[in-house]
């Protein structure tokens, strides 16, 4: 496995690969990396002939008052892990390369409707960080395909919507999400979680399949079983930022004849912001 910090490090690898043919497929990550993040990589190289992962906390998908700072950051292992994991390549750019100008100076990718709700909204400028971000690695890395995780289901749904309306070519595949046993979704932020807090998490995703439970058995109510949802999740500790079943394909209220919806939810448990969905 290669590991690139420069561009010109990055292209010298690729141009051969490029000219062979070959299949390179993307993984993005902020590192860190755990199960979740490994099973994009299997997915990649499963579809792929040459992968490629990058490692950078994007800054500018941080809020003021957010992370950035205190991210886990744990190179070492991640490349251990990558290298495992049959990774070919490994880009772990820096920021100014990334962003010569400084962030705020990039030209910045904005995608209407959907990232101004659910985490959008608890997050303003969360997600053109991201497309910003993901947009400039399909530019340096200029893949055949990349790999996005379910578990950031409206993440996954900015890049979709980005893809198709800059005409790219890229090709958007979806690695399922990753649990604990317990069935708390895989992520960097549980770190964050005190042992008390970490007993109490997966308490979200028994909250979406109980609602998707009760939706399988009839229940047309929405917003009364997101609310029982809700009012479970807070009397537990949680500080629920949002529990609600949307249209899956753009995340918009459904009506009576949607019949593709998705539950999702996002909860504070002391320090850490936790995110997680279900397929209605
Ligand atoms: P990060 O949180 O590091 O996640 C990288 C990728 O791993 C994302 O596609 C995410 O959806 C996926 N992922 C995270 N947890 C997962 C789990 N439990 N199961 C399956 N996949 C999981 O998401 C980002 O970084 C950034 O926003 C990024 C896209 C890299 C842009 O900066």
């Amino acid at each position: 496995m290669e590991t690139a910090a420069e561009l010109a490090q990055m292209n010298s690898a690729l141009t051969g690969r490029r000219a062979a043919g070959d299949r390179i497929v993307l993984v993005p990550t902020m590192g860190n990396l755990h199960h979740g993040h490994l099973s994009l990589l299997r997915k990649a190289r499963d579809y792929g002939d040459y992968v490629v992962a990058t490692i950078f906390v994007n800054p500018f998908q941080f809020g003021e008052n957010e992370d950035f700072d205190s991210y886990p950051r744990t190179l070492k292992t991640d490349l251990q892990r990558l290298e495992a994991m049959g990774c070919d390549l490994v880009f772990v750019p820096k920021i100014k390369d990334v962003y010569p100008r400084g962030p705020e100076h990039a030209t910045q990718i904005e995608v209407p409707d959907l990232s101004s709700i659910l985490c959008g909204q608890q997050r303003p400028g969360f997600f053109r960080g991201v497309a910003t971000v993901v947009n400039i690695l399909f530019n340096m890395v200029r893949p055949d395909a990349a790999v996005f995780g379910e578990k950031d289901y409206q993440q996954l749904l900015v890049i979709r919507r980005m893809v198709d309306d800059l005409h790219m070519t890229i090709e958007i595949l979806v690695g399922e999400t990753v649990r604990e046993r317990d069935g708390l979704a895989m992520s960097s932020r549980n770190n964050y979680l005190t042992p008390a807090e970490r007993e109490l998490a997966p308490m979200i995703f028994k909250q979406l399949q109980k609602v998707r439970a009760e939706l399988r058995a009839g229940e047309g109510d929405f917003k009364a079983v997101c609310k029982r949802a809700t009012d479970a999740l807070e009397a537990a500790g949680f500080k629920p930022d949002y529990f609600e079943v949307r249209r899956a394909q753009d995340l918009n209220i459904p009506t009576s004849i949607d019949d593709e919806l998705r539950i999702l939810a996002a909860a504070w448990l002391g320090k850490a912001r936790l995110i997680d969905n279900l397929a209605a």
